[in-house]
């Protein structure tokens, strides 16, 4: 995988001249990727769709609410047995209806490949591959019970979806001609569950073997860039530049799901080609993340994961990027980081629909230049006109033609406070300044009546309300930073405390003006001039917890 792959702009001028929208893209910009959609960087502010919400009629009360909450994008499964059902014979319906459906609302889409693999399992191949074991094998668990895992050892496996997926990719290409879809997630959370490693004849037999030249030529020229795990892993066994899995790895199951993340790597790389040649949108695949402490196997293990997307990069050139599904709380900016290794573009497919997403998106675009953020089971969300991530959409939306010009240049920066254990203060430099930001965050019983937010874990999530029967929540907190001038800035966010500090050590610092204001059409417009109790008398800016706010912020020294 390569960090990015830009279209040419022959296909581009050929596209566009026969009619068809331009194709949607990726294109670089200083140190960040962005995302091309109608000749403009695209920051998308997305919500992916429960699993099985994805048929056009079934979704069709839903697309008001997709709206309201201020989405641009929604992300959406394709089922390999619904478009598949009898083998050579496409139902692209639901597609298609989606697709229009989508357009209709004025939202772009991210389309999901529910193909071989989803979490691992193989429950959404249809029904012909899942009955006919002998020309579809699936792993094997090392006391030779087959798993419900379509092997990736099988050239038989890897081909069928190939078909189906070239299939898939020009049925858009002749179809979506606005170029709706934006971009396609190849598979779902790959990964090896509850063995590290397939166990079928085939899978042994080249585990026993030497480990490919192409992945020892990635590794030797790229060895002072690995990811720190696997260089570890590595040298742990000698840093041997060849020989088989267990000799260049060691003996131990990180060789087996090194072996395993190869193999997934190269069929995903089979089917992204193939859909990349009938229709060249960006294209990605995603990891289930690991929990602390656990092994391969205990985990999806050889994913996409950060100690593996060398591997994954060597094998699958053909993928942008590689995403996370960021479902753990309070390490939201800890998985960001990882995920930007190596260039490596920011993309978060999925994450929790919780309070938190309204700050954490924030951050990905202020701290990591993101190309976009996507909660999980979006339509879930009860009342979009009182949920927080609403309100920080929109801000986003207002923010996008002026994070769009500034991406990949230094000049944003993201704070985010994820306990409230933490209370050091956050930093960033910009010119000659430094700005401090430290976290309040209100209780529930400050909540608005009738604010509705979700809460939960991944599998648990609800819609709490507030009014008589209040939670105590504690609001979230943070935001993103972007310096507009030598002395200027606009934050975007909540619940935050900014003072400032000049590089010179005899100078001090005042605060010149702080204006409240909002973006339309990309221009600044005033809401009101913030002093006296709101700045505390010129010594800090506050973004009040509750509320999303811009504050336009000029500096002097004195
Ligand atoms: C992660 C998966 O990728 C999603 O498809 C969904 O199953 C979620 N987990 C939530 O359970």
């Amino acid at each position: 995988m390569k960090p990015t792959r830009y279209l040419p702009l022959f296909v581009l001028a050929i596209a566009t001249s026969l009619g068809a929208a331009e194709l949607p893209h990726l294109q670089k910009q200083g140190t960040a990727t962005q995302l091309i959609v109608d000749g403009q960087p695209f920051l998308m502010r997305g919500g992916e769709l429960d699993n099985s919400s994805g048929e056009p009629a079934y979704l069709r009360r839903s697309w008001p609410k997709l709206k309201a909450l201020n989405l641009n994008t929604v992300v959406a499964p394709v089922y390999w047995h619904v478009i598949e059902p009898t083998e050579g014979k496409y139902d692209f319906s639901t597609v298609d209806g989606l697709v229009n459906d989508a357009r209709a609302n004025g939202i772009r889409l991210v389309l999901l490949w529910f193909g071989s693999w989803k979490n691992s399992m193989s429950c959404y191949a249809p029904d012909w591959v899942k009955r006919d074991v002998a020309r579809f094998p699936r792993s094997v668990s090392a006391d030779g019970t087959p798993m419900e895992i379509m092997s990736p050892f099988s050239p038989a496996n890897r081909d069928a979806d190939v078909r189906v997926f070239t299939a898939l990719m020009s049925h858009l290409r002749d179809t979506d001609s606005a170029r709706t879809v934006v971009m396609v997630q190849v598979e779902n959370e790959i990964g090896m569950i509850p063995d590290a490693r397939d166990h079928s004849s085939e899978a042994d037999r080249l585990f026993a073997g030497s480990v490919p030249a192409v992945l020892m030529d990635h590794l030797t020229k790229h060895t002072t860039e690995l990811a720190p795990e696997l260089r570890a892993t590595w040298q742990t066994a000698g840093l041997k530049t060849k020989g088989t899995w267990t000799e260049v790895f060691g003996s131990g199951a990180a060789a087996e799901e090194i072996f395993m993340a190869w193999h997934f790597a190269l069929y995903t790389q089979a089917v992204t080609a193939a859909g990349k040649a009938q229709l060249a949108l960006p294209m990605y695949t995603n990891a289930a993340l690991i929990r602390p402490g656990y092994q391969p196997g205990q985990y999806p293990s050889a994913g996409p994961l950060p100690h593996l997307l060398d591997v994954w990069r060597a094998g699958a050139p053909s993928l942008d990027f590689l995403a996370p599904d960021i479902y753990f709380s309070g390490k939201f900016a800890e998985w960001c980081k990882l995920y930007t290794r190596g260039g490596n573009p920011l993309f978060i497919p999925e994450t929790l629909r919780s309070p938190d997403a309204s700050v954490n998106v924030l951050y990905a675009f202020g701290a990591h230049d993101a190309i976009g953020f996507s909660p999980y089971a979006i339509e879930a969300i009860s009342e979009p006109g009182e949920s927080l991530l609403t309100k920080s959409y929109d801000l986003i939306a207002q923010l996008t033609p002026l994070l769009a010009s500034l991406q990949g240049k230094g000049l944003t920066a993201g704070f985010l406070q994820e306990s409230l254990e933490s209370k050091q203060p956050q930093q960033v430099r910009f010119g000659g300044w430094t700005i401090n930001a430290t976290f309040e965050r209100a209780s529930g019983a400050a909540l608005a009546d009738g604010l509705s937010i979700a809460v939960g874990t991944e599998n648990t999530m609800m819609s709490v309300t507030g009014g008589a029967s209040r939670p105590a929540i504690t609001l979230p907190s943070g935001g993103l930073a972007i310096s507009v001038g030598e002395d200027e800035f606009i934050f975007a966010g909540t619940g935050l405390v900014l003072t400032f500090a000049a590089k010179e050590a005899a100078v001090q610092t005042g605060i010149l003006s702080v204006e409240e204001g909002r973006f339309v059409d990309g221009k600044w417009e005033h809401i009101r001039w913030l002093n006296g109790d709101q700045t505390h008398q010129g010594r800090h800016v506050r973004l009040e917890s509750g509320r999303f706010t811009l504050q336009r912020v000029k500096l002097y020294r004195y």
